[in-house]
């Protein structure tokens, strides 16, 4: 007997560079918690030790992978408002519309279905932005961190803007605490986008995880 054909189509949403700025961005953040929890309690060397070596290679990890995740904040940014598919920035036209946020809000409870103008619902979007904007803060934060601790080159360079933010922060422990605040942010946010990528791909019978890897999404025609 012939297996029924499931009327599914499918679509290009994920350029490469954005898929591939997406798995780079992951993989600085987990370097970047499970390195940032360890220098804010660096339990592997006694405190009578004089081995500081393990400290001074999680330290250099974390500033690596701080820089990484500097840039892609940047270059993440630009694409947003420059990259030549707009399938980002139509999202916003969801952000603007009650109808849209109705929409939205009901499908999570099982009452109709997504219809969206751009790839993210508004309610997606607006999270996205939020935690874009953390990753800027955390980003600010670590780099008057690091001004403090490099005083030469770019943290010379720095050495300025970081003591003003500093001084408008209230001092460094401050900046330390503000920054340490933000890690427990992404990690709140990990655990709920990867629950919902997952979710969505179900409940909608989208291929949302893949579409990251592969770049396609496959969804049911619209009739
Ligand atoms: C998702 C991104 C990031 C996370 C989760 C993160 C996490 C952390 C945490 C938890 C700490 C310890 C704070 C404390 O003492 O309680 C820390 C320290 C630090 N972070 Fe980050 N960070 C991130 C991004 C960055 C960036 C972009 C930079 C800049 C290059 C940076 C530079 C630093 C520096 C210089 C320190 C202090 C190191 C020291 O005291 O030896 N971080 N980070």
């Amino acid at each position: 007997m012939d297996t029924p054909t499931v009327p599914y189509e499918r679509a290009f949403i994920f350029s490469a560079a954005i898929r591939i700025f997406h798995w780079l961005r992951a993989l600085a953040i987990l370097v970047l918690v499970i390195t940032g929890f360890y220098i804010a309690w660096p339990f592997l060397v006694a405190p009578s030790s004089s081995d500081v070596l393990v400290q001074g290679w999680i330290r250099f990890a974390h500033i690596v992978f701080g820089f990484v995740l500097c840039a892609i904040t940047v270059v993440r940014a630009y694409l947003f408002f420059f990259a030549k598919s707009d399938i980002e920035r139509r999202s916003f036209k969801d952000v603007t519309s009650i109808k849209s946020w109705i929409v939205q809000l009901k499908s999570y409870l099982w009452m109709g279905h997504l219809d969206k103008k751009g790839v993210y619902g508004p309610l997606q979007f607006v999270t996205y932005l939020v935690i874009s904007l953390i990753a800027a803060l955390i980003c600010i934060t670590g780099l008057v961190l690091y001004a403090n601790v490099y005083h030469l080159g770019l943290g010379g360079l720095m050495w300025e803007p970081a003591a003003w933010i500093t001084a408008q922060m209230g001092g460094l422990a401050q900046v330390r605490i503000w920054h340490h605040y933000f890690t427990w942010v992404f990690v709140i946010f990990v655990v709920i986008h990867v629950y919902m990528a997952v979710w969505t791909g179900i409940r909608f019978k989208h291929n949302s995880v893949d579409s990251i890897v592969s770049g396609y999404d496959y969804h049911p025609k619209k009739h």
